[in-house]
């Protein structure tokens, strides 16, 4: 099978940076008209410069692709609307959507200021939000859509000293979740990578770590070339292709390993459905209720999880 995106348009928000050059150099060799949306400026989010996505527009153009640039945020409504009339206007319509644009502003918990939390909120989540829904009345129209979101390891695992970052990225697979139930139907498929490459955000990082955590993140070299943005494009491509069927799921990219990441639920401990349980014997179940080892379930929405529940012969409610 081979993965060609002739005649499709493609957005790609933060393509100025260390995956998103690469993402947005591929889909335009693969024969998509794509969108260099790049703010430009500082890790941190500070600043914007034109020059980030002018480079990546050149460098798609100079090897014969299609693309124009756009310096607009994504982080409000009418900077993502401008990011997705690029499309519309330059190429007459939009196929997908690569949320990528980030900011990360490390700092210890205590220490997180409410604006650095919002910079991150706004860029993430919000970005992400308003650049998806800028391009859904299209996709819906053309009942046919591929929709990237970007988390993290930081927000689906943790990561100390990124309060606001996982707190973005955490919303971003929340918001994934409806917007892939809602978009099954209309013919829009949404997944969420979580990709790992160095970038300058590793920068920000190191300047928060303390020795526990530069002693564990020592380990890194061992991945040696893995750790590029070029491991990571296969993933993003085929999720963002007609190739791909799968909507509602978080993909891993880690050192050339792509893998599935997801919520599931314990067997658990089933108590009485007409009585509550006690406290006390919450306390007495607590080990089985957190016990990994006799399986666990992967409900696919809400609904689901009572399904499930309820398919399980008495007693063994919640097994799979
Ligand atoms: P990067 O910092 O090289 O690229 C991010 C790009 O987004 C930059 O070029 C920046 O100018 C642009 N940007 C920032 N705010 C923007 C805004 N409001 N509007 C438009 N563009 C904006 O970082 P990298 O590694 O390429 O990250 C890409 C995405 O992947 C980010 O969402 C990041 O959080 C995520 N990610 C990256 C990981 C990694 O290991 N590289 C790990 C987990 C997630």
């Amino acid at each position: 099978m081979s993965i060609s995106f002739e005649s499709r348009v493609v957005v790609v928000t933060g393509a100025g940076g260390a995956l998103g050059r690469v993402y947005a150099r591929e889909f335009a060799r693969r024969g998509a008209a794509v969108v260099v949306n790049d703010l430009g400026g500082t890790a941190r989010g500070t600043g914007s410069a034109p020059d980030a996505a002018d480079a990546v527009v050149a460098e798609i153009r100079a090897a014969g692709g299609k693309a124009v640039a756009s310096y607009d945020t994504v982080a409000t409504r009418e900077g993502s609307q401008r990011v997705i009339e690029a499309a519309l206007h330059s190429f007459g319509r939009i196929d997908v959507v690569i949320n990528n644009a980030g900011n990360i502003r490390s700092d210890w918990f205590g220490d997180v200021t409410e604006a650095d939390l919002r910079s991150q909120i706004d860029t993430h989540l919000m970005g992400s939000f308003f650049a998806t829904q800028a391009a859904w009345p299209a996709m819906v129209a053309q009942k046919y859509g591929r929709i990237l979101f970007t988390t993290s390891a930081a927000g689906m695992l943790g990561n100390r000293g990124q309060t606001g970052y996982g707190a973005a990225k955490g919303g971003i697979t929340g918001l994934m979740n409806v917007v892939s139930l809602e978009g099954r139907r209309l013919g829009i498929l949404c997944n969420a990578i979580q990709p790992n490459a160095h970038n300058r955000m590793g920068e920000d990082m190191a300047r928060v770590m303390d020795g526990e955590a530069i002693d564990r993140f020592s380990i890194v070299p061992g991945l040696g070339a893995s750790m590029t943005a070029d491991f990571t494009v296969p993933l993003a491509v085929y999720l963002a292709s007609e190739a791909c069927q799968s909507s509602h799921a978080v993909f891993s990219s880690l050192g050339g390993r792509f893998a599935r990441v997801f919520t599931g639920i314990t067997a658990g401990w089933q108590g009485d459905r007409d009585t509550p349980a006690t406290a006390e014997e919450v306390a007495e179940h607590f080990d089985d209720i957190g016990d990994t080892s006799r399986g666990f379930v992967v409900p696919d929405d809400l609904i689901n999880e009572y399904e499930l529940l309820l398919a399980q012969p008495a007693g063994q409610a919640g097994r799979p």
